[in-house]
């Protein structure tokens, strides 16, 4: 069986102040508890303060973007072996809210992800279809172009990555997809997955989108969904820890 992961993503939220009482209180939890993995994904002027939190601690750090270059003139950006010299062991790449706002292709989303597994850094590929294209029985194509994309780059090194299904309309909304509907999508990229290397078994595809203590349970007891990506509910650490124990309970 797959350990689950939890993984927060703070996305633009923090200062050092709320970092530190958010830390020690999601590490002062997690003592008690065990089985889940369990991530934070920080902005990045705060890489070098979580990372002196949680060394030596169960609790991973991680990135929320990677630059798809190793290094050169490519203002504002950073790198992958920048991110490895501050002990980040996960990536997200491709949010929707980079793929929405920086306007970041699903080519360049692979490139990132390719950029991340050089330095030995787990990359959280997300994908997900919008509002629109759930409405318009697009779901399928859309996850499986985005994740296409990132399975030609990759070859073989695929099952070292983690998947994120994350429907664009549950994110931030509080409109969470029923354990049903994340199911089915989960089943089809585990299928597409299987299809480019038997590995793929062991790759861990998260839930995220208004994941939260009260429906997670119900989400991560289905067969395909391996842990969440969490938002808004991993700035809370009651919350989080409840997700976190619902993992392990699975
Ligand atoms: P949410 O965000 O849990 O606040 O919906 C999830 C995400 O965007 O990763």
């Amino acid at each position: 069986m797959k350990t689950p992961l939890i993984a927060g993503n703070w996305k633009m939220n923090g200062g050092v102040e709320a970092n530190d009482a958010l830390v020690r209180a999601v590490l002062g939890g997690l003592q008690a508890s065990g089985g889940a993995e369990v991530a934070v994904c920080v902005p990045a002027p705060y890489l070098a303060q979580v990372q002196t939190l949680t060394a030596g601690t169960p609790l991973a750090l991680g990135a929320q973007d990677v630059s798809a270059h190793d290094k050169g003139a490519y203002t504002g950006e950073v790198s992958a072996a920048m991110l490895r010299e501050f002990g980040v062991r996960y990536a997200i790449v491709g949010h929707s809210e980079r793929r929405q706002y920086h306007g970041e292709s699903d080519a360049l989303v692979a490139e990132k992800a390719r950029a991340a597994l050089a330095a030995g850094i787990t990359p959280i590929v997300c994908v997900g279809e919008t509002l629109a294209e759930r409405e318009a029985g697009r779901t399928e194509e859309v996850v499986k172009r985005q994740l296409a994309a990132v399975i030609h780059l990759n070859g073989h090194c695929i099952s070292e990555i983690v998947v994120a299904y994350e429907p664009v309309w549950a994110i931030g909304t509080g409109q969470t997809a029923t354990p049903e509907q994340a199911q089915a999508v989960h089943a089809v990229l585990r299928a597409q997955l299987l299809a480019a290397t038997a590995q793929a078994a062991r790759v861990k595809i998260l839930y995220g989108g208004s994941m939260n203590a009260a429906n997670a349970a119900e989400l991560l007891a289905r067969p395909d969904i391996d842990g969440g990506l969490i938002g808004g509910a991993s700035l809370k650490p009651a919350d989080f820890l409840t997700i976190v124990g619902a993992a392990r309970a699975d």
